[in-house]
């Protein structure tokens, strides 16, 4: 149990909030790249609590800034993608991909007014066919080379998530939570078996569950009595590796949260695979019914493992209310994380990087223990049980 200040800690991801400080230390993806055509030249993006425009002008150039025009506030989602950057549809201000203001057309004519007008934009980079933000100070950190997404000996995809509507720690406890993948996706794991007990589903399969510390956040691991063990990770702060997949969740803001899946999908000789950036997407169909209503008005179908977590997620409220809570033994991965959390975000107020920060650009390849997991019995029932319709 948290009390409500504690709870706000974790949750609440808004500039100059603990979490929402923490946050702005990573690259997050904001879109798909291929999304954003000279037809479509501008997607609206909403990350960490800000309400922000993606575009991309006539020159190919893309920025990512407020969306809300500094001059009286008109959307510049609306605006005109230019030669030389976005023009808002309201009075035409101009500015470029740095949020410098290039024009206010009905100055006089002599007028420097525009050299005193600065919006507000981040940097944005393309990575893996999506474009990644970052919002935090100088200097920019590198994306990390984890395996699944650097190794070159397979395929990856993108699979766009339906929007969660809640926090995005509510998915990331779900991360460090092994013990409701015998009970809430018991029917989906089961294949074909019967299962004896419904109120316990598969739990008596496992020996044991147990969690530690690596190198790049929390691994959990249950052990089966059959000999089997599982590992997955979560890569901190915000991404769960299961079995071939990075899932990153990302916070839009309080209340909702964007996942982008990236699947690797290893070559059957293992020899290195030509790719280009723009990767093959997905986007899987909405979840609930109506897709927009919140619980209780909304019905979410079960038919998929992603479904079911959705179902559970969103269920927990907008914010889980954590005051009233009552955590047992099976819990004490997510209170592993909370205390990262609370650790790694000290380490942001002391000026410090946390967890998970890369500068290094020539890093070597971050092992996420996947070449274990792709090459054992792991996967492939992960990955029958993910890809179960
Ligand atoms: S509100 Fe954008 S130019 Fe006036
Ligand atoms: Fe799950």
């Amino acid at each position: 149990m948290l009390t409500q200040e504690e709870n706000d800690l974790l949750t609440r991801v808004g500039p100059g909030k603990p979490a929402g400080e923490l946050l702005r230390r990573y690259w997050h993806p904001v879109a798909v790249a291929k999304d954003l055509t000279d037809e479509n030249p501008t997607q609206f993006v909403r990350i960490l609590g800000e309400d922000l425009v993606l575009f991309r002008d006539k020159k190919g150039r893309v920025g990512l800034m407020g969306d809300r025009c500094p001059h009286r506030g008109a959307s510049l989602l609306y605006g005109r993608a230019e030669e030389r950057g976005i023009a808002c549809a309201y009075h035409g201000w101009l500015f470029d991909t740095e949020g410098d203001c290039l024009e206010t057309p009905a100055e006089p004519q002599e007028s420097k007014f525009c050299l005193t007008v600065k919006h507000k934009a981040y940097p944005l980079q393309k990575f893996l066919g999506l474009y990644w933000a970052y919002m935090g100070p100088k200097p920019l950190p590198v994306t990390p080379k984890y395996d699944l997404w650097v190794r070159k000996d397979g395929r990856r995809r993108i699979v766009v998530q339906p929007q969660l509507d809640c926090n995005w720690f509510q998915a990331m406890e779900n991360s460090v939570d092994p013990s409701h993948l015998q009970i809430l996706h018991q029917t989906l794991i089961a294949r074909g078996r019967t299962i004896a007990n419904t109120t316990r589903g598969l739990t008596d399969d496992v020996g044991k569950f147990e969690f530690y510390e690596f190198h790049s956040g929390i691994m959990k691991k249950r052990t089966y009595k059959s000999g089997a063990v599982d590992e997955h990770p979560l890569i901190f702060p915000n991404i769960l590796r299961q079995a071939n997949a990075t899932q990153i969740r990302v916070p839009m803001d309080n209340t909702h949260t964007r996942i982008f899946f990236i699947r690797f999908d290893p070559a059957e000789d293992g020899k290195p695979v030509e790719q280009k950036d723009d990767l093959p997407v997905e986007y899987t169909r909405s979840y609930k019914t109506p897709s927009d209503g919140l619980y209780p008005f909304a019905r979410f179908r079960m038919d998929e493992v992603q479904a079911q977590d959705h179902m559970a997620w969103e269920t927990q409220g907008p914010i889980s209310d954590r005051t009233c809570e009552r955590l047992a033994t099976a819990d004490r991965g997510i209170v592993m994380l909370r205390e990262m959390m609370k650790r790694e975000i000290e380490k942001v107020q002391k000026g410090l990087d946390p967890l998970g920060v890369v500068r290094n650009p020539d890093h070597p390849m971050i092992d996420t223990k996947l070449s274990e997991s792709l090459n054992g019995p792991e996967y492939r029932r992960d990955l029958r049980a993910m890809t179960a319709a």
